[in-house]
This record gives C-alpha cells, structure tokens and sequence, in this order.
C-alpha cells in the first residue's frame, strides 16, 4: 500500500480558519453531550435517591467491564424536541463491554420525567433492536420506566413502527438466538411489562421494580382496589408466586452483578474473521481534519487528506485513480481492520459511479467492510450527462450499494444532497452505523435551489397564463421560509434529535467510533454472497 503523502500547509490562512470554525463546532457538540447527559431537575434526582436507586450513568460504570469503550447511540436523540428536556429521547443506549463480550445497553432514564416513552424514544428502541439484529448483539434492557408518555400515546402507540413493534422485534430476536436480559429496576407497567416477559432472563429488584399489566392507579380505576406497586408486581410475587422474573435482586448494585453473571454465562459470539494487520495510528494527527475540511460546504477540499488522517500507517490503495476522480475509491486498514473506501471528491459523474460499482463489488466477494465518507451534492446533471446515462450509471451504484452484503458504515462529513445521499449509503440503505459530523448538512437539495426550482415553476405557471414574473418581494416571499427550513431542518443536529443518525461525532474520533463500530459488526455472520447482485442496466 502507499503512504498518503499530505500537501496540507498548517500555516495557511485557510487552514487556521477551516480549524477554527470546525473546533468551534465540536465545543459545541461537547458541552451539547454534557447537558445531555447532566442536566436534570432536583427534583427527579432527589426522588431517585429517596428511592435508594442508583442513576442510569452509575448503573453503566457498573455494568460495563472497567476502562472499556461505550459507542453511544443517538446520545442527542430528541434535542430541542418536546420541552427540549427529554435528553436522548429518555434513554441511554449503546454498544458496551460486559465480562468481555460486545453487549447492547438499552437504560430508560427514571429522571426524565419518570423514564416514560415518548415517540422518538419508541424509534430509539426500534433502532437499537434493529442495530442489535444486524450485528447479533446480545441485549441488556435496564427498565425503568412509567411506560408510555400519555399525553402523546397517539404518536406512540397503534401504528406498524410504534411501541408494539419493539416486543415483535423481542420475539423475533429470541428466535434469530439473540440473548436478551432485562433488570427490571423501575416500573415496567402496562406494554412495559412485556420487555421483561419477552426476554430471556429477568432480574428484579426488590422494592422498587415491579412488573404489571395494570398499575396501581388503574387499577384503583377499574376496580376500586387499593394495592401497592410492591404487592402488585414486585420481586417477590414475581420471583416466588408468578414466575415471571428469575434472579431476585437486594438492590440496584446487586442486580447489577447477577446481569454481569448472566453475560458471562452467556455463549461467546464466534466473531467474523477478516484479514485483519495489527493496528496502527494515521501518521498524521485526526485532529487535522479540523483544518483540511472547508468551512464553506461549497468549497472542495482534497478528501484524501482525511483518509490519511483516518487510516493505520495513513496508508492507502487507491483505485482507478485516475477514472472517475470525483469518487476516491481504495482500501486501508483501520484499527488492524481492512475496509473499503468511497469517499466523495466532487459531484458523482458516470464514470464515478461505475467505479464506485465495481469497487463494492469487489469489496462484497472479498468480504471486506465498506466505509462511506460522505459530502455529496448530488449527481451531475444537465442534457449532456442525460444522453451519457448518468440514470443508469447512477442506478448501478446504487443498486451495488442496496444489495451488498459486507457490513457497510456511512460518515456524514459535509453535504448530502439528493440521490448522492442515496449513492453514498444514506439511511436508507441500511449501513450498520451511520454518523454526522457538526457540520453536516442534508436534504433533496440545498435551500436555495430548492427556492430557485419553485420560483421556475411558479414563474413558468404565471407565464402559461399570460400574467406578469413574480415581483422581487413575491420571489423573497416563496425564497425565505424555504431557504430557512432547509437551515434549520438541513442540520446535523435536527437530523440526530429525529434519529436519521446515531450521534453526531467529533471529526477527530472518526476512526475510533469506526473501528468500534467495525468490531461490533462482526458478531454477525457476513453472510456468502448468494443472491448476488440485482440487473445492472447497461
Ligand atoms: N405519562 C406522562 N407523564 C408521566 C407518566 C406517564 N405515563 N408517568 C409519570 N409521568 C410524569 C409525572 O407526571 C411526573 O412529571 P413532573 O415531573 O412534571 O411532575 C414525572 O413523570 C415523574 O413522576 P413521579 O410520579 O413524580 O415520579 P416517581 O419516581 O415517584 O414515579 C412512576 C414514577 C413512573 C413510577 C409513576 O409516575 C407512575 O406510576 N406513573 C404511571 C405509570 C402508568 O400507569 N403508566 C401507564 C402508561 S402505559
């Protein structure tokens, strides 16, 4: 493989204001995870401690082995949505080691407004089971909760992606042999009281987890009766007279090192096996980055730059390099993993797309991971590209990207506009993790071109009619809420509040939440290339 050599000049006006801005943004995203994580009200902390239950973060240190990585999911899940205070959509779920196997956690967090769900936190859930179905992830629910956040039980309840999807996904993960376990520490009330049912194992903590169909308040409702959570569905109906929960647990703490026991118990993954190289570090600091990626999303930038600061040894195999050079095509290693690279270095023409084909081909019969590094406006157009099949090259891409079997990772690095989001493995095209960097931007199309279409048409329709063009003012009236939709709902925060990603990351870490991401991935079998591709159109 070659070493990258960087062309980069650090004293350069435009590097010391593409870092400035870049570490702006990522002071941003770190005091915007802080607040997510931290801020609750008095309030909901003195009743945890009244309770005598540990808060989610102390149930985490516990439960994961000591100084190991935790990749959380959609750690900013919700932002600014609701009352702007439902931190990671009510609950803290990611990719952590317990007795030194890859677990997925899913922790309702009891001090946000008592761990109730609410529709994003339904699409968490449903995102996290789908996360841990791709990659075979072993479960860990930490219950705590109030069950459905009533005020929005519409959004959360009776459609085919809502709140009874998630114990569909228990049983259908209980077949394909997933384990899951949950420790009830908290209500698991009404629909809630399936996550424990429908798991493997289930420990309960006395006193304070109880499991029921109906809970107190109902009940008193519907009957008249006057019962305690305790004598409802607390440890001991559970543990001694219902069966419904297996380890009977003192407290939180305790719990805790049954779930620990569990895991340890459990059978270990037989973990995919790649060629992998001992691994590395890029021979140019990630930090970099900072200073390489334009400010201004218009302005290109040479993205080997980031591959070099990405990859071990910043060592790189480029692929027709001098074909299709809008899209960087090549292998490296990350993190001793060998992976696939297409990354964007322009607008994707014909003939980048053709390669980028063949290259996914290639990498899907060698069985090596893919990675995407994403800043796309788009694909060509205009009549001449028209004529030259840019559809059909187009489709070609993408029907290699939809159907490949290697696991695939997206990163959101700049624009992701219109079909080119669909080229590069957007969401849609099920990568196993997708993340944005801050200054990620995406939609069909950019603000003002999306205003500029619509004036066209509108221009178009009044001429049809024999009437006047729209006046300046008429123009600036379509133009501006457009152009400030497309601002604040193009944002990469607004795509991580609604779970179009899982998390927004520092530039810097790219290469570390991508080798975790890539070790995650390989608790599933890749399966053999079977049913081979769709028909290219030719
Ligand atoms: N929907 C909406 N809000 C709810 C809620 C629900 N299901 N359950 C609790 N909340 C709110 C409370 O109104 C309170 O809001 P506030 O902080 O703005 O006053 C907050 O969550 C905390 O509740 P609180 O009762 O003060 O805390 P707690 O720790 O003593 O108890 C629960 C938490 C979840 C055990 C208790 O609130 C409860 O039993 N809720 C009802 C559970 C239920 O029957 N759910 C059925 C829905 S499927």
């Amino acid at each position: 493989m070659d070493i990258l050599e960087s062309k980069i000049d650090r004293s350069s006006d435009e590097y010391k204001r593409n870092y400035e801005t870049m570490a702006a943004l990522v002071e941003d995203l770190k005091r915007e995870l802080k607040t997510a994580r931290e801020e609750r009200s008095a309030k909901a902390l003195d009743r945890l401690r009244e309770q005598g239950k540990l808060s989610v973060p102390r149930r985490l240190e516990l439960l994961l082995d000591k100084n190991t990585p935790f990749l959380e999911i959609a750690p900013l899940a919700a932002k600014g949505v609701y009352d702007g205070k439902v931190h990671a959509a009510g609950n803290i779920s990611g990719i952590g080691i317990v007795e030194g196997k890859e677990v997925l956690v899913i922790a309702n967090d009891p001090t946000i407004k008592g761990g109730t769900i609410y529709p994003l936190g339904v699409k968490k859930l449903l995102r996290c089971q789908t996360i841990s179905m791709e990659n075979r992830l072993p479960v860990i629910y930490l219950v705590d909760s109030g069950g459905a956040f009533l005020p929005l039980q519409s959004e959360i309840f009776p459609d085919s992606d809502d709140g009874g999807r998630g114990f569909y996904n228990q049983a259908i993960m209980s077949k394909m042999g997933i384990p899951q376990i949950t420790a009830v520490m908290g209500l698991c009330t009404a629909g809630g009281a399936y996550i424990p049912a429908m798991s493997d194992e289930v420990v309960h903590v006395k006193g304070t987890g109880a499991i029921f169909l109906g809970g107190p308040p109902l009940v008193k409702a519907a009957t008249g009766e006057d019962v305690t959570a305790e004598d409802l569905g607390g440890a001991d109906v559970h543990c001694i007279e219902s069966g419904v929960s297996d380890y009977y647990a003192e407290d939180d703490a305790h719990a805790i090192s049954i779930v620990r026991k569990i895991v340890k118990n459990l059978p270990r993954n037989i973990k995919q096996q790649l060629s992998t190289r001992k691994a590395e570090p890029p021979l140019y600091d990630p930090r970099e980055i900072y200073g390489i990626v334009s400010r201004d999303l218009k302005v290109p930038y040479d993205v080997r730059e980031v591959i070099a600061r990405l990859v071990d040894r910043s060592e790189f195999l480029e692929f027709k390099e001098m074909y299709g050079p809008t899209l960087v095509c090549g292998w490296a290693y990350i993190h001793g993993y060998p992976v696939g690279i297409l990354a964007n270095n322009g607008i994707l023409f014909s003939e980048s797309s053709l390669k980028g084909t063949q290259f996914i081909q290639i990498c899907d019969r060698r069985k090596i991971p893919l990675i995407f590094l994403q800043n796309i406006s788009g694909f060509i157009i205009g009549r001449e590209y028209e004529r030259g099949g840019i559809t059909k090259n187009g489709h070609k891409l993408v029907n290699a990207v939809s159907t490949a079997t290697v696991p695939k990772f997206t990163v959101m690095m700049g624009a992701s506009f219109g079909a080119g989001n669909y080229g590069m493995c957007g969401r849609g095209y099920s990568p196993r993790f997708l993340w944005s960097w801050p200054n990620a931007e995406i939609g069909v199309m950019g603000g003002e071109q999306a205003a500029d279409v619509l004036i066209t048409v509108k221009n178009d329709q009044l001429a049809r009619e024999g009437k006047p063009t729209m006046t300046r003012e008429e123009v600036m009236a379509i133009k501006l809420p457009i152009v400030e939709a497309a601002r604040k709902e193009g944002n990469a925060y607004y795509s991580t509040a609604n779970i179009w990603d899982d998390g927004v990351i520092d530039p810097a870490a790219t290469r570390d939440v991508l080798g975790l991401g890539i070790s995650a991935s390989l608790n599933a079998p890749i399966p053999d290339d079977i049913f081979g591709y769709g028909i290219f159109r030719m």
